[in-house]
């Protein structure tokens, strides 16, 4: 393997910066950026003029409304590092794209339910081996670094990247993320696949108002406990790289922050690897958040932060900017040496001074049918049934259907953003050998079947149509939610779901007809105004493009539903309260007004039942030291096979810091045939249950504490 001090020796100082910088496919191509002549082009001078001449040390994404096949991407890297080769010591150039569900911007790649959905399933082994089959599929194509897995924790359901998160608990982030992190990344220090990047450390998910990328006011204390563990177990795990919140936290931006990059992320959480600004955000720096007086300022202060990569995109001044402020010895060369010290132990982790391009040849089961069958099974189970009333569900194949409603016939309802595109607009056209939810009831369906869309995702279309059909129909399936978006493009005023949408449902519900609501959405989009006159509602949370046969197998009965909520599905928009809230959240004038959601968090039906027995503990008291061993024994009692998770809750039942009702602490997933049953065990470590004291520091009181799984609790002591 190659020697980094060796060569950092040799670099001269505009070469060391050049490495530092990453720039976006557009600026390589003929046109504008964002303007791109289609086709694209790889321009010859620009490659001249950015790999060769600044020595750009690493290029992303892809050109917006184009969507590569794998040979072209195999041309553009073969291009792109071939020029790199021409520069005095042919550093590789690293390739990073969003691949957060699949291989998500290249065509005929296996894409997979996005992360929400994936936390929906809760299978760990499910979620690695999707990571495994990106990581290879990325390989295919080159691309050795992903900006993924996003552990942000979704603690604001209107946010819209909500459904990048793996759902609002920090255990399950915990868990996800490792996950994915080791299928991307092989098991710590095998760092033979692609790189993961965790994003976007740290607090993103929590922007006060909702909005993306504005402000979060997060106290140290909950800062530790809520959002620094699940980057802390990926960091463990081994993830290679981080990319950095866009927004602010406390007055601060993140990427101004030392205390975080620094003081916290590599000294007291022992982060040794790359880190790399989000999008254009030390610009930002200067323009938008306004704690830089110039651009210069704003590189400084990001440098002085602790930034590895700036992710400009589109120009070269942050080169030229770091090498004046290092030339006027504002900033170390030896602060620029440990940055490019980590740039290129990523570069040697991959492997790429061996091997930069990959021939997609090797890759035979890029997109192969063994992965898509990955992808189906994901989807089947990932979805929820959060509603049966008098099991109406499964619905008889025969049975005479109205299917409406603007989810019913679109990729971008079961697929969301950064599919084929960043908002996943081009989804329809590139997912199309893909059944839609509509095109997967019909080829099930043995009956009559009517599709009237009724409104669409901002208007009527024929909605005095649907409801004359719905009084004919026996049942209506209602498709409702969000389509594709990401970031500030979905932004929201308002968490209910779209006036139009809800006139429909009402105006259905008025027929007194059946109706099975299917929410295909990225976030719980508010249905309070009629939900109790739905007797069944089915939860997509953008389970891919293998989601419409998955969906239709659930109405349908092929498919018992395994999935639970990773989230609270709120009823209010006053009320957007998480599961491990505190107990004056819960105990108070009006209990109708404090936490009431829709649907808990952990909530999910199922075409058969299971019955919990026998909770025991090894001991009713333990010193820190010992372990907690947990047993359970769980029975199918119904008639069908099925899959159910498992999920065990402590509560603290005093503590000096307002405890939470109840704290996820584990969970499994486990298989039973009917009639079949088995007995768990769970291991619990007493510091697993300690939560950020007054001073910052984490602290396991004595006292009571309650274990709960189902309708079961025993008390146990902590000396
Ligand atoms: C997003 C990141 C993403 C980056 C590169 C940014 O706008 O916030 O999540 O990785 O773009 O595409």
């Amino acid at each position: 393997m190659i020697n980094i001090d060796h060569l950092l020796d040799q670099m001269t100082l505009e070469e060391k910066i050049g490495q530092m910088t990453q720039l976006s496919l557009d600026t390589l191509h003929t046109g504008e950026p964002m303007k791109i002549q289609l086709p694209p082009q790889l321009a010859e001078k620009k490659l001249d003029y950015i790999v060769r001449e600044r020595m750009v040390g690493s290029i992303l994404n892809v050109t917006s409304e184009y969507l590569p096949e794998l040979e072209e991407w195999h041309q553009i890297i073969s291009r792109i590092q071939a020029k790199a080769q021409e520069t005095r010591l042919k550093i590789p150039v690293l390739y990073g794209i969003d691949a957060i569900h699949g291989v998500n911007y290249c065509a005929g790649a296996t894409l997979f339910p996005q992360p929400l959905s994936i936390a929906a399933s809760f299978n760990l082994q499910q979620a690695e081996a999707i990571a495994r089959v990106t990581a290879y599929e990325a390989q295919a194509a080159s691309m050795p670094w992903n900006f993924s897995p996003a552990l942000d924790v979704g603690r604001i359901p209107s946010w819209p990247r909500f459904w990048e998160s793996f759902g609002e608990d920090v255990f399950v982030n915990q868990a996800m993320g490792t996950a994915t992190v080791k299928g991307y990344q092989g098991e710590a220090g095998d760092y033979t696949k692609v790189a993961a990047c965790l994003k976007h450390f740290t607090g993103y998910g929590l922007p006060l108002s909702g909005i993306d990328r504005t402000p979060a006011w997060i106290p140290d204390r909950y800062l530790r406990e809520y959002f620094l563990p699940a980057y802390q177990t990926a960091i463990d795990a081994g993830a290679m790289t981080i990319m950095v919140n866009s927004g602010e936290i406390n007055g601060i931006p993140v990427h101004a922050s030392k205390y975080l990059l620094t003081d916290i992320l590599r000294k007291e959480m022992g982060f040794e690897g790359l880190l790399v600004t989000d999008w254009q955000d030390i610009i930002y720096l200067h323009t938008r958040h306004k704690t830089a007086p110039t651009m210069k300022d704003a590189v400084r202060i990001s440098i002085e932060a602790g930034i590895d990569m700036s992710m400009t995109p589109f120009d070269t001044q942050f080169i030229d900017f770091l090498l004046e402020l290092v030339q006027e010895g504002s900033i170390s060369e030896e602060r620029i040496d440990e940055s490019v010290r980590r740039i290129l132990a990523v570069k040697a982790h991959l492997g790429l001074f061996e091997q930069a391009v990959n021939n997609p040849k090797d890759y035979p089961a890029f997109g192969s049918e063994t992965h898509q069958q990955l992808s189906l099974d994901a989807a089947r189970e990932s979805l929820v049934l959060l509603k049966n009333e008098q099991n109406l569900l499964p619905l008889d194949k025969a049975a005479n259907i109205l299917v409406c409603g603007p989810a019913a016939d679109n990729q971008g309802a079961l697929n969301g953003g950064w599919t084929a595109s960043w908002q996943g607009d081009m989804a329809e056209e590139a997912l199309s050998q893909f059944d839609t939810i509509l095109e997967a009831i019909k080829r099930l369906h043995e009956g009559t079947l009517e599709y009237r869309i009724g409104v669409n995702y901002s208007e009527e279309v024929d909605f005095q149509e649907a409801i004359w059909k719905a009084q004919e129909a026996d049942y209506i399936v209602l498709c409702l939610g969000e389509e594709s978006y990401t970031e500030y493009c979905g932004d929201l005023n308002d968490l209910y779901l779209p006036d139009h949408q809800i006139n429909l449902a009402l105006a259905l519900v008025s027929t007194g007809k059946p109706i099975i609501l299917v929410l295909a959405e990225g976030r719980p989009r508010l249905i309070s105004k009629f939900a109790d006159q739905i007797p069944a509602i089915v939860g997509a949370f953008y389970p891919g493009p293998a989601g419409g046969q998955a969906i239709a197998e659930l109405i349908f009965g092929d498919l018992n539903p395994s999935g639970k909520l990773p989230f609270t599905y709120p009823q209010f928009p006053n009320s957007l309260i998480p599961y491990d809230h505190k107990f004056t959240e819960v105990e108070g004038v009006d209990d109708t007004i404090r936490f009431n959601p829709q649907f808990e968090f952990g909530h999910g039906l199922s075409y058969t039942q299971f019955e919990y027995s026998n909770l025991q503990l090894n001991k009713k008291s333990y010193t820190p030291e010992e372990t907690i061993h947990v047993s359970i024994a769980i029975k199918n009692t119904g008639s069908k096979a099925g899959k159910e998770t498992i999920l065990l809750y402590v509560r603290d039942e005093y503590a000096s810091i307002t405890p939470p009702v109840k704290r996820l602490r584990k969970f499994k997933k486990l298989a039973l045939e009917s009639g079949a049953e088995q007995t768990i065990h769970f291991e619990i470590q007493p510091s697993e249950l300690a939560f950020v004291g007054l001073d910052n520091q984490w602290i396991l009181e004595a006292g009571r504490f309650e274990l709960m799984i189902d309708g079961l609790s025993q008390y146990f002591i902590i000396e």
